[in-house]
């Protein structure tokens, strides 16, 4: 579980490593920010623009009081309307400057959301299979949800709010000591106590943050983990146990949420307490001093409001350091799912093969998932375009790992596995998913209609070609039957179908794809021995120019074989035509006539 938590994870990283990851979250947001950064040039001039007249308003009240109204006393009411006009413009400008600022930064914002959104989906869907076999659907689920939302949080919140906050406070001041540099004192003693409790809030709220963040990543991964193994969950009766993990994890958030939110109680007053307490000296000193005459009354109720106005932004800005602490854990562990290379890279010049034969040739390969365990030791191969094979073996044999190769699920460690001659690396991706398809057992279907389901293997098939396909593989009938035929939706009451039906299904998406090479892993092992027969009448047909490849326990599959290969520990033991390999006296023979006489 520990290994979720980044934190924890860079406890023990060295410090180059973690250096190295900072660089690599810095480089992600380069370039998210680039292709806007004209954009937040431009709203960083308009909240600029905007802040400063929001400041002048004080001043130029102070200069009406002090100035415009003795000569509207003396009956000259010009500089008074002139005062009241640029009070009032100096309004305008601030409210729409800021309104302006907040469409611009927000459009910078959801651009840089929405390229970060996608890059995650894009790279996550072609990281290799054995990414997503370490790296569970829950901690990639966290990912595209609660990190991105810690983004969120502090572009659309934090950000804005800092950016405004600062240039609030230090245009402020400004104003503050160059209309009355004495309460410009006080303030300045007024930042002691302030620094002094944001920097407590911060320290204590950095660990309570950290544990929320980590909690609700953990909620998330149990969460997701027990949905999806739900049949596992509900037939082995751990309701109990799982139940009682997320209730550890549901109060751990519960504890540390509450934590935070209590840092806040005493910060917030704190802050108010503060801001008064300026207030009052400020009010106190220059009230005498008006006495004094060293002070007018415009400029004290200016500086007054300058010193209230001072502290309003200090809150949401103690709250942005939190926000930022969230966004830069998450963008540190996105970047890290980002800079997973691709196992199986696109070739950087890629060979296209225009009408691929189907000729397979496996050279001096060798593969391991592991290092440390290796599946295929040495393996050579060669399949003539159009021929099909039966692939057995017994359990672990490397039947799938050698299915997997071939589909480029996976590279060789070393050697190559060419088709038609070209190396399966140097082939362009799409030139290989529609020259070599493999069927498996888990035969997935995807929310929409069985229709659309089939329509898959061939992007934009009429509806006679998808029909003709599940007539090929024997799948018309049973979808007539269904409650809206071609059009029931496999998600909904009705519309679910059996693990047999699903595999015809499958069965129709990949005769329709129409692939050179075509990888059957296990595909049939759902079906009843009728439906099986239908799809073997099928095969027959439909296999007839492509080359294929049949991995099944059953040995039914084999008479439509013209060649059958043994597999035992990565390694094919026996090669021959069917006939030869069940009339002689080795393994397959044995195999056969056990088969044999467990049918009757
Ligand atoms: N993702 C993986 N990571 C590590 N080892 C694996 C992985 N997949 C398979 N193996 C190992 O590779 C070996 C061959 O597995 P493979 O799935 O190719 O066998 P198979 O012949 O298809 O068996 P079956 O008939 O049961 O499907 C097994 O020892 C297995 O433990
Ligand atoms: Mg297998």
């Amino acid at each position: 579980m520990s290994r979720l938590d980044v934190e924890e994870e860079r406890s023990r990283l060295s410090r180059a490593e973690s250096r190295e990851i900072r660089r690599r979250s810095r480089r992600l947001l380069g370039s998210l920010v680039a292709p806007v950064r004209w954009r937040l040039l431009g709203a960083l001039a308009v909240i600029v623009m905007s802040t400063i007249a929001q400041v002048a308003g004080p001043a130029i009240l102070a200069f009406g009081i002090d100035d415009g109204l003795p000569e509207f006393l003396a009956g000259r009411p010009g500089p008074v309307l002139l005062i009241a006009a640029a009070y009032l413009g100096t309004a305008v400008v601030g409210a729409l400057g800021a309104a302006w600022f907040t469409m611009l930064a927000a459009q910078a914002n959801q651009r840089m959301l929405y390229d970060l959104r996608r890059r995650m989906y894009l790279h996550a869907q072609r990281l290799s299979l054995e990414f997503h076999e370490s790296y569970t659907s829950g901690r990639i689920i966290a990912r595209q949800t609660s990190d991105l939302e810690a983004i969120r949080e502090l572009l659309d919140g934090g950000l804005n709010g800092l950016v405004r906050g600062v240039l609030f406070m230090s245009f402020t001041g400004v104003a503050l000591v160059a209309l009355d540099p004495p309460s410009g004192l006080v303030l300045l003693g007024a930042m002691v106590p302030l620094v002094v409790l944001v920097r407590w809030f911060q320290v204590r709220s950095e660990v309570a943050f950290r544990d929320t963040r980590v909690f609700s990543a953990r909620l998330i991964v149990h969460f997701v983990e027990t949905m999806t193994g739900i049949r596992a969950v509900q037939a082995f009766r751990t309701e109990a146990r799982g139940a009682q993990r997320f209730a550890e994890h549901v109060e751990g958030y519960r504890a540390a949420t509450s934590r935070s939110i209590m840092l806040f109680g005493v910060l917030d007053p704190g802050l108010k307490l503060i801001g008064n307490l300026s207030v009052v000296a400020v009010l106190l000193i220059g009230a005498l001093r008006v006495v004094d005459g060293g002070l007018e009354v415009g400029a004290l109720l200016a500086v007054v409001l300058y010193t209230r106005r001072f502290f309003d932004p200090t809150a949401q800005m103690a709250g942005f350091y939190n926000a930022y602490q969230s966004a830069s854990a998450a963008l540190e562990k996105i970047s890290g799912v980002l800079a997973q290379d691709l196992s199986v890279p696109d070739p950087t010049s890629p060979v296209g093969l225009a009408v691929p034969r189907g000729a397979v040739d496996f050279r001096a390969v060798r593969f391991a998932y592991r290092d440390d365990r290796v599946v295929l030791p040495e393996f050579d191969l060669r399949i003539p375009a159009g021929q099909t094979i039966a692939l057995v073996g017994s359990t672990g044999a490397g039947k799938s790992t050698l299915a997997k190769l071939l589909a480029r699920f996976y590279d060789p460690s070393t050697g190559r596995i060419e088709l038609d001659g070209v190396d399966l690396r140097k082939l362009h991706p799409k030139d290989l998913r529609r020259a070599i398809v493999m069927v498996t057992q888990e035969a997935y279907l995807f929310s929409g209609t069985v229709g659309e389901n089939i329509a898959l293997g061939k992007p934009g098939a009429t509806q006679e070609e998808i029909e003709a396909a599940a007539r090929a593989v024997g799948a018309h009938e049973f979808i007539l039957e269904l409650p809206d035929g071609y059009a029931t939706d496999v998600n909904k009451r009705g519309g679910r179908v059996s693990a047999g039906q699903r595999q015809l299904i499958s069965f129709a998406r990949a005769f329709l794809a129409d692939p050179a090479v075509l990888i059957l892993d296990e595909a049939t092992a759902s079906l009843d021995i009728p439906s099986e027969r239908l799809v073997q009448r099928g095969l027959e047909t439909l296999l007839a120019d492509r080359t294929a490849i049949i991995i099944a326990h059953r040995l039914s599959t084999v008479a439509i074989a013209h060649r059958v290969l043994v597999m035992e520990h990565g390694r094919i033991v026996e090669d021959g035509p069917p006939a030869e390999l069940i009339g002689g006296t080795g393994r397959f023979a044995k195999l056969h006539a056990a088969w044999r006489d467990s049918l009757v």
